[in-house]
C-alpha cells in the first residue's frame, strides 16, 4: 500500500486531506503538536521514514497587525510551524522519499498577496510559496515534484468566530477544509512542479501564473534577461 503523512492533520485542512488521502487507497500517518510531534523540531523529523506522498500543511497564524504589538513567543512559533515546518519537512524527505514522491505545502492566499490584518503570517506563507518555488529544481532531480496550495478563507479552528460571524454577515463565503483538500489533490497529480494553486470558493483549483520579472538593462541594449544558475 501507498504511504502518505500530513503534518497537522489533527484539524480542520489537515483532517480533511487524510481523509482524502485514505479514500485514495493510502495508509496515512498524521504528525501533529497535539499527538506529540512539533514540526519545527529536526530531531522528531530524522524519525520519519520514506512516504510516497507528503502534506506539509500544519500552521497557524502570526499575530496583530501592527509590528509594534507583536510578542516574541508569537513571532518565533508562527515562523517554527509554518516556515521551519515546511524546510525541515522538505529537508528530510528529499533524502528518505524515492523517485517518484510527491509533496504538497499549505501556503495560503496570504503568501501571494499583501495581508494587513497579519503581516507575520503574510511573511510565512510567502516564504512557503516562495521556497517551493525555489527548490522545485532540486527536488525534480531527484524525481520528486512539490507544489503549494493557497486557499482563501477556509471554515475551520484557526479561523476565529468573529471572524468567521464577520465573513457570513458580508456573505463572504468561506471554503470547506474537503474543498482544499480536494485542491491539493489535483495539485499533487498534476504532474506539474514548483507551482503555486490557487484555491477560491466556487472556481476549479487555478496554477497561478507569476508575471515574469524585468531583466536588467545595458545602454542601447535589448533586456538581457535573468541571470543563468550560479551555482554550475
Ligand atoms: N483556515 C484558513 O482560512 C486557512 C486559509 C489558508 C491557509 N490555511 C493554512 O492551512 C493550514 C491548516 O490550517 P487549518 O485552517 O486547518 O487550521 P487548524 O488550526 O484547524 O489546524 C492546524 C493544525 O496544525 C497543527 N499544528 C500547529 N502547529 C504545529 C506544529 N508546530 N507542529 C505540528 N502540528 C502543528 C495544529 O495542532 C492543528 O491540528 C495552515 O498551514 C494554515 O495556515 C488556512
Amino acid at each position: 500500500m501507498s504511504r502518505a503523512l500530513v503534518t497537522g492533520g489533527a484539524s480542520g485542512i489537515g483532517a480533511a486531506l487524510v481523509a482524502r488521502l485514505r479514500a485514495e487507497g493510502f495508509e496515512v500517518e498524521s504528525l501533529d503538536v497535539v499527538t506529540g510531534f512539533d514540526v519545527s523540531d529536526p530531531e522528531r523529523w530524522d524519525e520519519v521514514g520514506p512516504v510516497d506522498v507528503a502534506c506539509l500543511n500544519a500552521g497557524v497564524l502570526g499575530g496583530p497587525p501592527d509590528p509594534a504589538d507583536l510578542t516574541i513567543d508569537g513571532y518565533r512559533r508562527a515562523i517554527a510551524a509554518n516556515v521551519d515546518g515546511v524546510v525541515l519537512g522538505v529537508r528530510r524527505l528529499v533524502r528518505v522519499m524515492r523517485a517518484g514522491g510527491r509533496i504538497v505545502c499549505t501556503a495560503s492566499l496570504a503568501g501571494l498577496t499583501a495581508v494587513p490584518d497579519d503581516p507575520v503570517y503574510g511573511l510565512t506563507k510567502h516564504a512557503v510559496v516562495g521556497f517551493v518555488r525555489s527548490a522545485a529544481p532540486a527536488l525534480a532531480a531527484r524525481g520528486i515534484s512539490i507544489n503549494a496550495v493557497c486557499p482563501g478563507f477556509v471554515d475551520t479552528p484557526m479561523v476565529s468566530d468573529t471572524a468567521r460571524s464577520a465573513l457570513v454577515k458580508t456573505g463572504f463565503p468561506l471554503l470547506t477544509a474537503a474543498e482544499v483538500a480536494e485542491a491539493a489533490w489535483v495539485a499533487l497529480s498534476s504532474g506539474e512542479t514548483g507551482h503555486a494553486w490557487v484555491v477560491q470558493p466556487g472556481r476549479p483549483p487555478l496554477d497561478f501564473r507569476f508575471p515574469t520579472l524585468p531583466g536588467p538593462r545595458r545602454e542601447g541594449d535589448r533586456s538581457v534577461g535573468l541571470p543563468p544558475p550560479l551555482s554550475a
